[in-house]
């Protein structure tokens, strides 16, 4: 019976280091870092998770130096950033150029919406749209145009 339930445990035990570290490398798993006081990045986050995405919510008060670990420049910079399968995703990029992105594996330290252009997503202000672009950038911070808004 103890022989039983050691094994049951020690199965558990291995389960969970196995399914922790599969998060880990899972590319659809968003880490994102934000301000607990700010809505538009929990709408981001629920557009995320509309899109399938899981999401692990960091609420912090201090993000600058998480933008400078990021490599964002004041430039680039919006409100959240967020790291997918070792890319830095910051402020309002739409799921699917992040998924693109993953799928294309396009070699880049990530993606940007600079500022918080309305009518990208987690920015919906009625029917204001913003024109706006998804930018991509590397360690030199040197940019390349991902997509355009609107469509
Ligand atoms: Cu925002
Ligand atoms: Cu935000």
């Amino acid at each position: 019976m103890t022989v039983i339930l050691r094994a049951k445990i020690a199965a558990l035990v291995l389960g969970l280091g196995i399914s922790s570290m599969a998060q880990a490398e899972d590319p659809d798993t968003v880490t994102v870092y934000k301000s607990p006081t700010c809505g538009c990045c929990e709408d981001w986050v629920t557009h995320m998770e509309d899109n399938d995405f899981e999401v692990i919510v960091k609420d912090t008060q201090n993000l600058n130096p998480i933008k400078a670990e990021a490599g964002l420049t004041p430039a680039l910079a919006s409100c959240h950033t967020a790291f997918v399968d070792g890319y830095v995703i910051e402020g309002h990029v739409p799921a699917s150029d992040v998924r693109r992105l993953l799928e294309q594996g396009v070699e880049a330290r990530g993606l940007a919406v600079p500022g918080m252009p309305a009518g990208s997503p987690g920015m919906e202000m009625g029917d204001r749209q913003d024109d706006y672009q998804v930018l991509l950038f590397n360690d030199q911070g040197q940019t390349k145009v991902f997509a355009t808004y609107p469509e």
